[in-house]
This record gives C-alpha cells, sequence and structure tokens, in this order.
C-alpha cells in the first residue's frame, strides 16, 4: 500500500503563518459562529461592501421546509447594492484603479494582455450603454456565448451594472443546446464572439449562434440583437493551415494533438445579418464611458445559468444579488487564502458556475489580479499551465481533477522544466479527486510545499461549500473534509436518518447560507421538488457522502441519474432523449462508467428499430447526434448493441444492472423483479471491448 495516498498533510508554516485562519481551533470558533448566529457573522462580513441603502428588518429570513409553505431565502432585506461597483469602482474611488484585474493569455503562447481595474470599469460601463442603447432593463436576461477572453467579463459585469440577468452559455455547447437555454430565458439579445481556438481547433462560434437564432426564429422567439466581439482578424477568406475548423465547442479533454509553435491561422470568415449582428468594436466606438449604476434590492435576480436536471431538460439556477456577493467574496478569501500581492489562476471556463464565481465576482470583489486563460493544457504541449505559472508567477491556482489526471500521465518532466516556486494553495473543483490524482498535485505540481483545497459546490449553492483550508486544515487525499463557514452539514440515509460514521448517504444542509440559490427561473414548483422534497427541512445536494471517524467529510458522487463527466454534470436523461431522437432507434438507456480520466464516462445501451444492423457507421453517427444536440463534451464514451434491456414488470429500465453489466460485473444482484432475465446474458455477450 503507498502510505502517501493515506496519511494526513499539514500545512507549511510558511502558509499558516500568513493565511486568515491559522489554526483549526480558529477555524471552529468563527464555524461554531456562522451556524449558531449567522445573522451576526454574515452583517459583520457585509461592512466591507457597499450598500447604496442598509438592510432593515430581518437580516435573514427563510423557509427551508416545503410541509411549511413554499420555499424562500431572503438576506440582508432592504439593503440596496450593485454587484458591479463593489466590483470595480469600490476599488478604483478606493485608489486601486491602476491594479491589474486580468491578465490574459490567449491560446497561442505569446498571445497576451493585461487590464487595470480602472481600464476595465471604462470598458463595463461603455457595454453597459451598448446595451442600453440596444433596448436592455433592469430583469431582462441577456444570453451570452463567449470564449475566455477579456470581453466575456466585461459583458457579464455590464449585465450586474445594468440589472440585467446574464444567462452564460458555456461555449462547447451546440447550437440546439444554446437556442434551448435562449428560449427557456426568453431572451432577445445575445452576445459572442466570431470564433475561438481551443488548441488546433477553431470553434466558430458565430456560426453555432446564427444555427441557434434559426432555430429560436423557427419557434417563433426572435433574437433581435446580436453582438458580436472580433476576436480573430477576420477577412474575406477563410484558410485553414495548421489546424480543423469543427463547428462545436472542442472537448475540454484534448489531447496534445499540434505542431509546437506553429501559430493557427487566425482567419475567419463570418455571415452577416444587417439589422441583428453588430460588432463589438463599431458600438464601443461612440458609447459614452459613464454610466451610473443599476441600485439593485439585494435579492433582485443577478444571473441564472443553466445546470442539468434529471429529467433532461436542464434548469435555470437563479442567483440573487446581496447573497451571492457576500458569498462569492468570502469562500474566495478564506478557500484561497487571498493577500493583496496574490496572483491567482482559475483554469475554469466563465461558462461555467466555477468560472462565474471564481473567475469573475469572487476575484474581483477581493480586488485581487487574476489570470484569464483561452487555451487548452495540452496547446502546444502538457507543460502549458506550468509555462503559465511561472510566467505570472501564480500563486494561487484552481482546476479540476480531470485535467490533473490527465496531464499525470505525460510524466513529470513537463511540470519540472518551469518554475512553480510561486505557488502556495492548489485548488481542486468538480469531482471527486482520487489520492493517485491528489498526491501528484501536492508531490509534484506543489513540490510538496503547497496546501491543497479541495472545494465540493454546485452551481446551486454559488460558492464553496465542504473544503478544507489552506492555513489550518489537516489534508486527507481525497477528502473535501469540513464545511465552510455557514454551511451546516449532515449525511442522511433514505429515511431522513443521520447515517452512522463511515456509511453512505445524501448530503444534505440544513440551514441557509448567503449564496444559495433563491429559485429555478420560471419554475418555482421544481425547484422544491428537486431540492427540498425528499427530505423536508434540508437543502438535498443530490451527491452522496460519508462521515469518517475523524468528522472528514468524503464526497462519494452523484446519487441521482446524473453523470459527472470530466466534472461536467450530464443528465442521462438528455442523452437518452439525444439518441432516441435518431431514426434507428428504438430505446436507449445510458448509464454512467468509471473512467481512467474523465472520473465517470456515459455507457449507452442501444436498442436498435427491428431489422437494422448495429454498425461502425451507425455508432459515430450515433455520438454524432449527441454532440449536435448537446455538445462535444457530452459525446458518450462506449455504445453498446442491447436487443433488449432489463425491465422490472411495469416497464422501468433497472440502471443499477445496466451498470453491472457496462463494467462485466456478473454479480448483478437481485432481478426477481426483471421481466425477462435471459437479456442479461444475452447484453453480457454482446459487450464491446472497453
Ligand atoms: C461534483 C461545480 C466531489 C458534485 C462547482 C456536485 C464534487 C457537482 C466536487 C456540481 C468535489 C463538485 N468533490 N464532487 N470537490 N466539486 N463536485 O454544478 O457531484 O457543475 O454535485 O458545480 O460536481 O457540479 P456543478
Amino acid at each position: 500500500m503507498d502510505d502517501r495516498l493515506h496519511k494526513t498533510y499539514f500545512p507549511d508554516d510558511n502558509i499558516k503563518n500568513e493565511s486568515h485562519v491559522r489554526s483549526m481551533e480558529q477555524y471552529k470558533e468563527m464555524y461554531e459562529r456562522s451556524i449558531s448566529d449567522p445573522e451576526g457573522f454574515w452583517k459583520d462580513i457585509a461592512q466591507q461592501f457597499y450598500f447604496k441603502s442598509q438592510p432593515q428588518g430581518k437580516f435573514l429570513d427563510f423557509n427551508f421546509d416545503v410541509n411549511n409553505g413554499p420555499i424562500y431565502i431572503k438576506w440582508m432585506q432592504g439593503a440596496v447594492t450593485n454587484i458591479c461597483f463593489n466590483s470595480l469602482d469600490r476599488h478604483v474611488q478606493q485608489g486601486n484603479g491602476e491594479k491589474v484585474a486580468f491578465y490574459w493569455e490567449g491560446n497561442y503562447p505569446g498571445d497576451a494582455g493585461q487590464i487595470s481595474y480602472a481600464e476595465l470599469l471604462r470598458k463595463v460601463c461603455k457595454f453597459a450603454n451598448v446595451l442600453k442603447a440596444n433596448g436592455v432593463k433592469k430583469g431582462d436576461r441577456v444570453a451570452i456565448y463567449m470564449p475566455m477572453i477579456v470581453e466575456l467579463s466585461v459583458a457579464l459585469l455590464a449585465c450586474a451594472r445594468i440589472g440585467a440577468m446574464h444567462s452564460i452559455v458555456f461555449a462547447g455547447f451546440s447550437a440546439e443546446s444554446l437556442a434551448e437555454r435562449m428560449q427557456d430565458g426568453e431572451v432577445s439579445i445575445l452576445v459572442t464572439a466570431d470564433g475561438s481556438w481551443r488548441g488546433t481547433k477553431l470553434v466558430n462560434l458565430k456560426e453555432i449562434s446564427d444555427k441557434a437564432m434559426e432555430i429560436c426564429a423557427g419557434k417563433g422567439q426572435q433574437i433581435t440583437t446580436c453582438l458580436v466581439a472580433k476576436h480573430l482578424s477576420a477577412t474575406e477568406e477563410t484558410p485553414v493551415r495548421n489546424g480543423t475548423v469543427v463547428n462545436d465547442g472542442g472537448d475540454c479533454i484534448d489531447e496534445a494533438t499540434s505542431e509546437p509553435g506553429v501559430r493557427p491561422c487566425q482567419h475567419l470568415k463570418v455571415n452577416w445579418t444587417e439589422g441583428r449582428d453588430i460588432w463589438w468594436h463599431t458600438a464601443m466606438a461612440s458609447a459614452s464611458e459613464d454610466c451610473e449604476c443599476e441600485w439593485m434590492d439585494v435579492e433582485d435576480p443577478l444571473f441564472m445559468l443553466y445546470t442539468s436536471g434529471s429529467t433532461g431538460k436542464p434548469k435555470g439556477v437563479l442567483h440573487t444579488t446581496g447573497g451571492y456577493m457576500l458569498y462569492a467574496a468570502t469562500t474566495f478569501k478564506y478557500v484561497f487564502d487571498y493577500q493583496q500581492h496574490d496572483i491567482y489562476w482559475c483554469t475554469a471556463d466563465v461558462g461555467w458556475i466555477t468560472g462565474h464565481t471564481y473567475v469573475c465576482y469572487g476575484p474581483l470583489l477581493n480586488g485581487s489580479t487574476s489570470v484569464i486563460f483561452e487555451g487548452t493544457p495540452f496547446y502546444p504541449d502538457a507543460g502549458r499551465l506550468w509555462q503559465v505559472v511561472e510566467k505570472y508567477k501564480v500563486s494561487k491556482f484552481y482546476t479540476a481533477p480531470t485535467a490533473i489526471r490527465s496531464l499525470m500521465k505525460y510524466g513529470d518532466s513537463y511540470v519540472t522544466k518551469y518554475d512553480r516556486s510561486s505557488l502556495k494553495v492548489l485548488g481542486t473543483v468538480g469531482e471527486p479527486i482520487n489520492p493517485e490524482a491528489w498526491v501528484w498535485y501536492h508531490d509534484v505540481i506543489g513540490e510538496g510545499r503547497c496546501s491543497i483545497v479541495d472545494t465540493f459546490w454546485q452551481t446551486e449553492t454559488g460558492g464553496h461549500t465542504v473544503t478544507s483550508l489552506p492555513g489550518c486544515t489537516p489534508m486527507k487525499p481525497g477528502s473535501a473534509s469540513f464545511p465552510f463557514f455557514g454551511i451546516k452539514p449532515t449525511i442522511l440515509d433514505e429515511n431522513c436518518k443521520p447515517v452512522e460514521v463511515g456509511q453512505e448517504g445524501y448530503l444534505v444542509f440544513s440551514q441557509p447560507w448567503p449564496g444559495i440559490m433563491r429559485t429555478v427561473y420560471g419554475d418555482h414548483q421544481r425547484y422544491e421538488t428537486t431540492y427540498f422534497k425528499k427530505f423536508p427541512g434540508y437543502y438535498c445536494t443530490g451527491d452522496g457522502a460519508k462521515l469518517d471517524e475523524d468528522g472528514y467529510i468524503w464526497v462519494t458522487g452523484r446519487i441521482d441519474d446524473m453523470v459527472n463527466v470530466s466534472g461536467h454534470l450530464l443528465s442521462t436523461a438528455e442523452i437518452e432523449s439525444a439518441l432516441i431522437e435518431h431514426q434507428s432507434v428504438a430505446e436507449a438507456a445510458v448509464v454512467s462508467h468509471p473512467h481512467e480520466i474523465k472520473g465517470e464516462c456515459t455507457y449507452c445501451f442501444i436498442t436498435l428499430c427491428e431489422g437494422l444492423e448495429f454498425t461502425d457507421a451507425l455508432v459515430s453517427e450515433l455520438k454524432a447526434a449527441v454532440r449536435s444536440k448537446i455538445g462535444p463534451f457530452a459525446q458518450p464514451d462506449v455504445m453498446q448493441n442491447a436487443p433488449g434491456l432489463p425491465k422490472t414488470r411495469s416497464g422501468k429500465i433497472m440502471r443499477r444492472v445496466l451498470r453491472k453489466i457496462a463494467r462485466g460485473d456478473k454479480d448483478v444482484g437481485d432481478i426477481s423483479t426483471m421481466a425477462d432475465e435471459s437479456v442479461v446474458e444475452l447484453l453480457f455477450s454482446l459487450r464491446p471491448d472497453c
């Protein structure tokens, strides 16, 4: 047994001595207060921010119990503020306007830029005026579909400034997914870019946007304005050397396939619809730099962000202004132990919640300097992340276990050739991290000197909920450890009883924290059913977890019909419906399957229509169907021919049996309720090699 996987690691003195929380006693004291006196705890924190008017009446008002009426959560009632003001104007007014807000590092090494707080504020004000000139008002929704460029942060902050809700759609989603989100969010304006390189793949964002707007139009929804940032220098031609044009986003797990040092061409032709499409730079040229903030009630919506739902239809998770602001800022400060001189880098895309909270709002609210990275960890080679760490002297770094696992297989030399002595805190998020990857992150990337923060949280929680803190928590590889301030976790069994130490159960939280989502856009009932119904009085995460004898929380993964592929949550129902749309497919059942790099992947059982043959060509078509319906990151890994599916007599597909078959595990458990047991043997005999 490798001892390194099971031992406890203590924070280095150098990190401990400068951190905000230096001992477990201090953590416990602060934590206890956050639970016993949440109002006092968060009221003190709120002092750091600017409020146009102060809270009045109850600082926290809520109902967490579905049996007592509708669920609601309200923090700091009566207060009025603006999160953009607190992220930018406040720092500029305090004399920090010249501090760098973002270093931008492009896909191609050497493509780089930087922007100060003052300059960012100027751009945001101008773009806010562009939005207003195009009819956007407080409460409107604005769809944003952009690559990792500074304009993405500008667009997000400009929405916040004028009180419009941003609905950012990750630029790896397909046209159909973008259209579905624009329809659900009832948007009439889309902000996008011409395109973006991801490694050697060119993602033609404008073309995908055009298609999405066409789909919306076909369903009677007009997108009246499309603002397009010119990121690639457009010409008439689209000569594509040294790269492939793809019309959907690249998988996040790109292999290093490029020719190092060869710059992909930068030209991209875009189609233009006069009257609807507007170049970003043209609109900005004439926009005023003055834009007063829209002063928002703290419970006014700030943004919505879609996350997969187990029914297949994505849910528009809605966050409000004040509570999210407190929570994003506070988690960023304590979990990364933010210090003024830090250079912070979160590799997540702004299209996911991690990018919202820990690329944009959290760092900016703290006045930090951070890196925005457009590229991939593998381009031009597997040393890219560490080259960027060396270049900017990054001190706090945040990435996903899937990236760590895939880089591990390239060996240590890609890491050790770069200077990583600036690093202090290494964060992980998105899925459980396996102890092997944890130890590599700690020993090789962090040279044994850095604290690792394993942060468990969700789109719904707004910010970290269970996590270690760099200066105090003794770290156990694979455990997210202890609750953040304000989070009261319990692990329950099916009958709502707390489980024993070592037993797995449902991870739930029993009181509201400021960053919790307030509703599902347009469907409050779905909010209550999904998160509050199963265990009245608790918010249910949908994840399994156990406690160990030292009180550490070990998150074990989703308990519902959700798959976590490379840190992206996908609903099996959504993939099934994409497969069933194919004319050859009679039925499909998708289950999660362990994957060495991605953590989990999807394994699809396909029942074809009568008389059809299960061929390689068909498998490729089915994979392509899922890519185009949802997005490339959702492409299934394994497809199996399934002339029949294991079902109960009432016709319910027995997924637990399918999971066993996918793994080749003959111990399928009790199948006495199965309508036709012979199907199990048949499916074992048809398993592909994988
Ligand atoms: C999983 C991402 C274990 C979990 C911020 C959760 C994790 C889902 C961790 C949310 C972690 C996230 N350890 N599992 N440190 N972090 N997860 O909404 O299953 O994209 O429910 O938010 O990711 O994914 P989401």
